[in-house]
């Protein structure tokens, strides 16, 4: 099963090839997989992602596609081709954006998992007004997971503190994938309101996306290794 394996994703937030392979090379791939992003696949292209996955590890590659349907179909296929585990678009692309996303896929044997992005937890209700949306962040983000769901996505990118009401509504299969994370004894840094990787699970999350609480650790393999027993069944 794809969804089977280590349920802790440690993000590489680094600008270059060489920060994030000095830091997978201390990593365990039976322990973590690795969630690339933005900043590290614009700078180092998708031999960062060959590379990574060379060494043993599963890669979600967090690139939120947004375009048009065909765009975003095409993306998804060079992404199924570089071998990645995981992949997101954003679900205000739309139903037959996420629908084109899902029958990219269709011919493949392996296929990565396909999450959506409902609402970015940067935006507040302010901003959502900004771009003419007048709801509650909450009810935005349960409309767009039912969307992700029915059109045949396999989850969502949420936080940890709404998983319970995302399983319930949605039922225990549709995956979920909660950043915010943090052990109680590490640094907050930027992130607003925080779960701990055991309440996470506790909740519900299916697998938890962890940073600097292990990337920027004085040993960054301990680090690893604790929060995946603190969450080993
Ligand atoms: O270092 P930290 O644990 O805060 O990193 C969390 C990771 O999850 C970062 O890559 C961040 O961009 C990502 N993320 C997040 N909140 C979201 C979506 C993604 O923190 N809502």
């Amino acid at each position: 099963m794809l969804n089977s394996g280590p349920k802790l994703l440690v993000a590489l937030d680094y600008s270059t090839a060489d920060q994030c392979l000095a830091l997978v090379k201390q990593l365990n791939p039976s322990l973590c997989r690795l969630k690339i992003g933005k900043e590290l696949f614009t700078a180092a292209g998708p031999g960062v992602v060959e590379s990574v996955q060379k060494l043993g590890f599963d890669v979600f590659l967090d690139l939120k596609f947004h375009d048009i349907p065909n765009t975003v179909a095409g993306a998804v296929k060079s992404a199924a081709n570089l071998g990645v585990w995981m992949l997101n678009v954003h679900a205000c692309g739309g139903a037959r954006m996420m629908e084109a996303a899902v029958a990219a896929l269709q011919a493949y044997q392996h296929k990565p998992l396909l999450i959506a992005v409902t609402v970015l937890t940067s935006m507040d209700e302010s901003d959502l007004l900004g771009v003419g949306i007048k709801e509650a962040p909450e009810t935005v983000v349960q409309r767009l997971a039912r969307l992700a769901k029915d059109s045949g996505m396999d989850g969502v990118v949420s936080s940890a503190k709404e998983v319970n009401a995302m399983k319930s509504a949605l039922g225990p299969a549709f995956l979920s994938i909660t950043p915010g994370i943090r052990p109680a004894t590490a640094a907050v840094g930027d992130q607003k309101r925080v779960v701990t990787p055991e309440q996470a699970i506790a909740n519900g999350s299916d697998y938890i996306v962890v940073g600097r609480p292990i990337t920027q650790a004085e040993n960054p393999a301990q680090a690893c290794a604790a929060i995946a027993a603190s969450i080993a069944d």
